[in-house]
């Protein structure tokens, strides 16, 4: 649409709205003046009366005398005053008694007025113009005691201020009218540019230049609907979730054994979704926007559930539901929440919501993080459960799952639930919402039925879980530990062939799905002299020059074996002294969960320990062990994997643990180390890995020799065959099977489902 068509509507708009503002204005001013009129004109009525009654006396006795007599008896008191023109007496027969001085001019006027008052023998009163004014004739008849007509009184006034008057508020109407119109059709061409025309504008352009240019930035805001500015940010999302590729790819394509690629599962989910909703619900968001230096920063998270599920929303599109704990993140999103993502680069839409800083202490750090936690984790942390955290995890699921409700209102969706947050949320939404299609994915372990029964409100997170139409975990271990644990608990059908669940009517599938990353190659990462210059930077910031690295990446968690990989470290060299000051061993570790006492101490616990095996074994140029306690940003992240000739990875108790992966991934030379912990669920599927128990302090520092012994032969046949897994068995792979199983799940029921206890 052309510029000038806009404005012309928007102009035709405000004369119209002005217009008829104009009319009705015009209307009520022209009642008004109306009303005015006829008041004044009773006015000059009631005055007349009351002259003519004053001089009534005077003129019954005159009438009672001949003529000349009477003329003479009336002398002067007929004259008028100011628009008084006068008196006139006239005679039953209707001939002229006498008259005022000045009414001479009109007594033509007055003979007809006169005639019809002696014929009816009543009042008359009429406005007659007479040569340039108006006049005002009032008819008296005049009778004696006995009731008979005397004569009549005639009182005569110059009206023509009356018209004046109208004249006057006609024109007063009229320029009030101008004025009212001219302010209204500003304030509605200025109201209708500012809501409609420019928000418009800036978004047809905004479409063209993403059409065309397939532009990244953000869609206008102040867009003049919330639900367009939704749609708009969700068509926006789509689209480049589209650009690479076309959306229409033959199912052929589908089936075909090519590795699985952004656009290849962007191709399946059309399928499997069949033009659902995709809805991620998580607790931790994928942006959060801080506060830097005044302005708001957007930081990834360090997450499983971030890193997995972004690039997967990446490459579907959907809209990903999840707390906003940043303290930008409010300013940076729309009244609803709302943002597109990757900042800069949209792809998909952000829904943030709000929690209280109570329920935000009982639902994540007391229930989420100090009961599950350590419940699904078996470190030897006792979990703390708390009823008041109980019911501050159930308001704030109730919270999420509403969110939901509201977000796919309307719509058929497929709902991934994220993690032991939420556990709650698939019963809650099946409740409302059969028909929805709905998967929990439970990122962490799952313990054995022992474990978990000792806590207080199992029955209700299991019923809480089944809601959903699929349970995912990493493992198949963890799935048999769920299944055990649903049976001992609950009274339903298990079926172990099946692996699924029957409670009443609803049934729930329960399946391993290992979870994998995107390849480092596909982010926007610097390579090759930028990477080597980024390498260099970081090794001469951190005084790692002159040795090789090994490194480990962790939010400080207690789940992680930190200790545990120091003592180990320490014993490396302790027992290899010929390796002291050769490699450098750096732990970057993200501060984590700091509100609980438990990571606090943890913190602590691990910086006195660095601290304490550096001041042992530390040359004068050389520190065995580097902590950099920080938010590391991907970048950072990416070119310490890089360097890195080992990798160790040593969890007491992990879902998966995706950094094994990330580091495999990033060594595309083929080279490299990785340590990894038997306890991690990445151990099952990089077996090519130096397994190690952390427990083991000997093994552990053993596997460190090893891996820094190993010949570079043996180096890349491990590192090759790890990254051929990583790269067939990646993020879209594992999404793909989760979505292709869901989407296979049973027709939804009517009814909602809920196991019994068993008692
Ligand atoms: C684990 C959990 C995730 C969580 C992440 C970071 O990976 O499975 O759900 O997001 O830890 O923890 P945080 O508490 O910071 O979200």
């Amino acid at each position: 649409m052309k510029p000038a068509a806009h404005t012309s509507k928007a102009i035709r708009l405000s004369v119209l709205v002005a217009g008829m503002a104009g009319l009705a204005v015009g209307f009520m001013a022209w009642q008004q003046v109306k009303l005015e009129y006829r008041s004044s004109l009773d006015d000059l009525s009631r005055r007349s009366r009351s002259i003519a009654f004053r001089a009534s006396l005077t003129v019954k006795e005159a009438l009672k005398h001949p003529d000349v007599e009477a003329a003479r008896s009336l002398g002067t008191r007929l004259d008028g005053h100011s628009r008084l023109l006068g008196l006139a007496v006239y005679r039953p027969d209707g001939r002229l008694l006498s008259s005022g001085s000045a009414i001479d001019d009109y007594l033509g006027a007055l003979t007809a007025p006169v005639t019809r008052a002696l014929g009816t023998q009543a009042e008359v009163v009429e406005m007659t113009p007479a040569g340039d004014i108006q006049l005002h004739i009032l008819v008296t008849p005049l009778r004696d005691e006995q009731g008979v007509i005397g004569g009549v009184l005639v009182a005569l006034h110059d009206a023509s201020y009356l018209d004046d008057r109208m004249t006057e508020g006609l024109v007063r109407g009229a320029f009030w009218i101008l004025v009212i119109t001219m302010l209204l059709m500003t304030v509605t061409a200025a109201l209708t540019w500012t809501v409609y025309e420019r928000p418009l504008r800036l978004l047809t352009g905004w479409m063209r230049r993403l059409r065309v240019e397939n532009a990244a930035d953000e869609p206008p805001p102040a867009l003049p609907d919330s639900a367009l500015a939704t749609e708009t940010d969700r068509l926006a999302a789509s689209l480049r979730a589209a650009r690479s590729s076309s959306w229409t790819v033959s199912s052929e394509a589908v089936q075909t054994d090519k590795a699985w690629t952004r656009e290849r599962l962007r191709a399946h989910a059309i399928e499997c979704l069949h033009g659902d909703q995709l809805i991620v619900v998580s607790n931790r968001e994928p942006y959060m926007h801080q506060l830097k230096d005044g302005e708001p920063r957007a930081i990834v998270p360090a997450s499983g559930v971030v890193t997995a599920m972004d690039p997967v929303l990446q490459a579907c599109g959907g809209v990903w539901i999840a707390h906003g704990a940043g303290d930008a993140d409010h300013e940076t999103a729309d009244a609803e929440g709302r943002l597109t993502v990757p900042p800069g680069d949209a792809r998909y839409t952000l829904r943030r919501m709000w929690l209280t800083r109570e329920e935000e202490a009982g639902y994540y750090y007391g229930f989420s993080n100090e009961g599950l936690w350590p419940l699904c984790h078996l470190v030897h942390e006792r979990p703390v459960f708390r009823a008041s955290d109980w019911e501050a995890y159930r308001l704030a699921n109730r919270k999420f799952a509403d969110a939901v409700l509201e977000e796919t209102k309307g719509s058929r969706a497929m709902v991934l639930v994220q993690d032991y947050h939420l556990a709650l949320v698939p019963q809650m939404l099946k409740a409302s919402r059969p028909d929805l299609k709905v998967g929990i994915f439970w990122h962490i372990p799952w313990p054995n039925p022992e474990a978990f029964r000792t806590c207080p409100w199992r029955v209700e997170i299991l019923q809480g879980m089944l809601g959903a139409d699929l349970v995912g975990f990493h493992l198949q271990q963890h799935c048999n530990n769920f299944l055990d644990t649903v049976d001992r608990m609950l009274e339903t059908r298990i079926d172990w062939d099946d692996f699924s669940v029957a409670a009443k009517a609803h049934k729930t599938l329960v399946r391993p799905f290992p979870i994998s990353i995107q390849s480092w190659a596909e982010r926007a990462m610097p390579g090759g002299e930028a990477l080597q210059k980024q390498i260099a930077d970081l090794k001469d910031r951190h005084g790692l020059e002159d040795t090789a690295i090994a490194v480990s990446v962790d939010r400080i968690d207690y789940t992680k074996g930190i200790p545990e990989r120091l003592r180990a470290i320490e014993r490396f060299f302790e027992q290899h002294p010929q390796h002291r000051g050769r490699i450098t061993f750096v732990q970057l570790g993200a501060p984590s969960r700091t509100h609980i006492r438990r990571y606090r101490d943890f913190l602590t616990e691990i910086e006195s320990l660095a601290d304490e095996i550096n001041w042992k074994l530390q040359t004068e140029r050389w520190k065995p062990i580097r902590l950099l306690v920080s938010h590391h940003d991907a970048a950072t992240v990416h070119a310490f994997l890089r360097m890195a000739s080992v990798c160790v990875v040593s969890s007491l108790h992990d879902g998966m643990n995706l950094v094994a992966k990330e580091y495999v991934s990033a060594r595309e030379d083929g080279d490299g180390v990785l340590v990894l912990s038997e306890f991690a669920g990445a151990a099952r599927d990089l077996p090519d890995a130096l397994i190690v128990n952390p427990y083991d302090t000997g093994e552990f520092s053993e596997a460190l020799r090893q891996a820094v012994e190993m010949p570079p032969k043996e180096r890349k046949e491990r590192m090759g065959r790890m990254r051929a897994a990583v790269e067939e068995r990646n993020i879209y792979r594992w999404a793909a099977d989760l979505l292709t199983t869901l989407a296979r799940t049973g027709k939804p029921s009517t009814l909602t489902a809920e196991a019994s206890p068993r008692t």
